[in-house]
């Protein structure tokens, strides 16, 4: 302790005490830092991030605002909405508030015919009473009746009328409350037999990824029915975007979450349709059903297709991306042609069957045969109203090249 008026001279005690404190100062120092370094690594992000969305921002004005629409709410007749409830929601609202009043009614009919058969027990009971007066003493009629009676006595007796009514009054206003619920999502134009964007697609993977990956290979299939389809914009797949453009536009569209998850599909345009669901172009497509004859369209001729563009239908029908990639849930992509070649049709279930109705089958028909150690039912069974003749001839093109 210093007292006042005394001079501190740098004597020796005070030299050390003068290191130690300066040591101190040090450690203080490298401590904060420590402390504070996340934090301004944090700042150092976001502003990397906002940068990001900024260039991505500037990119979309550029590149895909003719299409998509300047706000991203998409252009009729030209793309699908980006900022869009459909895109970035996990769950269609809709379906969910049909799913709940869909079981609320369910448990609502179950009640309601536990009541019925109580009715009709007790009204079987009394004509069953009235019958016993009139059955011969002794004869198989009263024994038959007697028997009935206890059953149905037993029955009436062990059913809590009162509770079940009870339960039954109970139930009604939350059905109400569900029909409402759902008929104002329905008039803020939410379809409850749709599923939401990634699910329609069957896109396990993140938002992000599936962005990215779309942006960067576009979709020239869409072009049968989007009169302009997504063209490919990464480098990686001819286009003219360096992926650092790519990973900015996506930023821009992530960052869209919050508002898009609160808007409804009358704010956007074009919710995205499959053909096969009334999409753009269903006028003109063909499909091919699901009743379609493997063996009389491979009888017909189903070569000459374009194995490019069955490539791109394979990725955008999602049967790559969803299953046959990895060959876990379904056969690997890779080798599929020689692995028909030399043993599917070995197997005397395909004896006759040509390469081109093997496949056709597979894909129209795919539990007419499973490949052993799969699971039949996993595959969709509807590809069928996917797809058109020039569709199934470009698939069996891509597949045929898959040695
Ligand atoms: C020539 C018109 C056109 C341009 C330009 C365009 N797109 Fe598209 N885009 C489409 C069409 C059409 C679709 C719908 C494709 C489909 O239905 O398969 C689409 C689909 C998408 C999808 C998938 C949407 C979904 O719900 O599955 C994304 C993401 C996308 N575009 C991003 C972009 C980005 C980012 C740009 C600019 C770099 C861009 N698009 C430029 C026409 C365009």
């Amino acid at each position: 302790m210093l007292k006042a008026g005394r001079v501190l001279v740098p004597n020796f005690q005070n030299r050390v005490l003068l290191g130690i404190a300066t040591f101190s100062g040090m450690l203080l120092l490298v401590f904060w830092i420590a402390v504070n370094e996340p934090g301004r690594m944090d700042v150092f992000t976001q502003q990397y991030h906002g940068r990001s969305i900024e260039n991505g921002a500037a990119t979309f004005a550029n590149n895909c605002a003719t299409c998509h629409g300047p706000d991203a709410r998409g252009i009729t007749g030209k793309a699908p909405a980006l900022n869009n409830p459909m895109l970035f929601l996990k769950d269609n609202p809709a379906k969910v508030a049909a799913a709940k009043l869909s079981d609320l009614q369910n448990q609502q009919n179950t009640l309601k015919s536990q009541i019925d058969t109580y009715n009709k027990n007790t009204q079987d009971l009394a004509a069953a009473t009235e019958a016993l007066k009139k059955a011969a003493p002794g004869s198989a009629d009263e024994t038959a009746l007697k028997k009935q009676i206890a059953d149905l006595s037993n029955q009436v007796k062990n059913f809590d009328l009162a509770n079940t009514q009870k339960q039954l009054d109970a139930l009604t206003p939350q059905v109400q409350a569900a029909q409402a619920d759902l008929d104002k999502l329905k008039a803020q134009g939410w379809d409850p037999n749709r599923d939401t964007r990634l699910a329609e697609v069957k896109w396990g993977g993140r938002l992000e990824d599936y962005l990215t990956s779309t942006i960067i290979s576009g979709r020239p299939v869409s072009a049968a029915y989007w009169p302009q389809p997504m063209p490919a914009w990464g480098q990686q797949a001819g286009g003219p975007m360096r992926p650092d453009e790519v990973q900015d536009v996506v930023a821009y569209i992530m960052n869209f979450h919050d508002m898009a998850v609160n808007l409804t599909p009358k704010d956007v345009n074009q919710q995205f349709k499959l053909p096969s669901e009334g999409g753009a172009a269903a006028a003109n497509k063909q499909v091919l059903g699901t009743n379609a004859d493997p063996k009389a369209l491979a009888q017909a001729g189903l070569g000459g297709g374009d194995p490019a563009a069955g490539e791109a239908l394979y990725t955008s029908l999602a049967c790559g991306p969803a299953c046959h990639l990895a060959g876990q849930i379904a056969p690997a992509t890779k080798g599929t042609y020689t692995r028909i070649v030399n043993e599917r049709l070995k197997d005397p279930a395909n004896a006759n069957k040509t390469p081109e109705e093997y496949i056709a089958e597979s894909i129209l028909k795919p539990n007419a045969y499973v490949v052993p150690g799969f699971t039949a039912g996993v595959m969709p069974q509807d590809f069928g109203n996917k797809i058109d003749l020039q569709d199934l001839k470009n698939l069996i093109a891509y597949l045929e090249t898959q040695k």
